[in-house]
């Protein structure tokens, strides 16, 4: 996406301004543009009235209130794919992962989430002719589970330098959902700066779930996880982002018919992702991946291994 406008174009952000906007993770045009009034007013300490004034500036000088079907079709065209390295799994979702969207996926321990998150990593570095983007991923993981060691071997396992390749991660442990917030407020300026085409939340749930037990806090955690989730759209629409995220199984124990498990985070997750891709465990190392809730899609599955390469088709 072309940057033609600064921040400084717009009338009313002087230097004082300017910082309290970057501090609040917004740095450009674009970002304010789409950023809600009344979280601007939190996030970057400024009057209602500036705020409404500011992203209304934002909007006029960018024409963004509307755009004509063509110039959707433009930007639809120029969504990127990052392979898998699994050609079952690129075709379960068409030709991978794409940007401008949030990829989900969900299933129980050891289903492998966190092992696909990894090798995206290294994938989105391919260039296009390898299934990449040539660009950098920036890892948000919340579980402690992100390994660099595994990073390396499956850099090697696609010919790339395993230190090059650590160096185009970006990685941040989020201790807490406020934390997490934080940090994609800060991944929204690192990413335009930075060549970043992968985001990754992993997991996008445990925080909230934890924090916010039970259902007296359920209508809270919900709104909570609704602002986190339209953050990480912001990003992916914005800047031209592939966002995965990784959820969780809930059981629910009071349903007779049909299945008890089923993805956590509710609407607030099945509204906000545009592609749920939910995982299971076959024997030994194969995995079994499914899109669901995509009237898109059509019902398939793909089969893939979990090797010491990293994910691979299963032959
Ligand atoms: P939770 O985060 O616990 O919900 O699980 P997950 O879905 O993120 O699972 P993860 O991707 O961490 O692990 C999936 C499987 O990958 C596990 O069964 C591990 O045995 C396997 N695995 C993890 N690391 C390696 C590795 O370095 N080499 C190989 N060959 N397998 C691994
Ligand atoms: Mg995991």
């Amino acid at each position: 996406m072309s940057m033609k406008y600064d921040l400084r174009d717009i009338e009313g952000i002087g230097p004082a301004t300017l910082e309290k906007l970057k501090s609040a993770g917004i740095t450009t045009v674009e970002a304010l543009a789409v950023t809600p009034p009344r979280l601007l007013m939190e996030l970057a300490d400024i009057t209602e009235d500036k705020a409404l004034k500011l992203t209304q500036r934002a909007r006029e000088l960018l024409g963004i209130s509307f755009t004509t079907a063509r110039e959707v079709l433009e930007k639809r065209n120029k969504i990127g794919y990052i392979t898998s390295g699994c050609k079952a799994l690129d075709s379960l979702l068409g030709k991978g992962f794409e940007t401008q969207a949030i990829t989900e996926l969900i299933g129980e321990y050891g289903s492998g989430k966190t092992q696909i998150c990894h090798q995206l990593c290294v994938t989105v570095q391919l260039p296009l002719e390898k299934g990449g983007l040539g660009a950098k991923a920036l890892f948000i993981d919340t579980e402690g589970t992100f390994r660099p060691e595994r990073i390396a071997q499956i850099a090697e396992s696609f010919d790339l330098d395993p230190t090059e390749v650590l160096n185009n991660i970006i990685y941040a442990r989020a201790y807490n959902s406020d934390h997490q917030m934080l940090l994609a407020d800060e991944a929204a300026r690192l990413v335009p700066e930075n060549n970043i085409k992968l985001l990754v939340v992993d997991s996008v749930i445990t925080h909230f779930r934890s924090e916010y037990p039970g259902r007296e806090v359920l209508a809270v955690r919900q709104q909570k996880l609704n602002q986190h989730i339209h953050q990480l759209l912001r990003i992916a629409d914005i800047y031209d982002v592939a966002v995965v995220v990784t959820n969780q199984i809930q059981s629910t124990p009071d349903v007779f018919f049909g299945n008890p498990n089923k993805p956590a985070g509710g609407n607030v997750l099945a509204h906000g992702s545009t592609y749920r891709i939910w995982l299971r465990k076959a024997k030994e190392s194969r995995r079994i991946a499914r899109i669901i809730d995509s009237p898109m899609h059509p019902e398939g599955e793909a089969l893939f291994v979990i090797t010491p390469a990293g994910i691979k088709d299963a032959e």
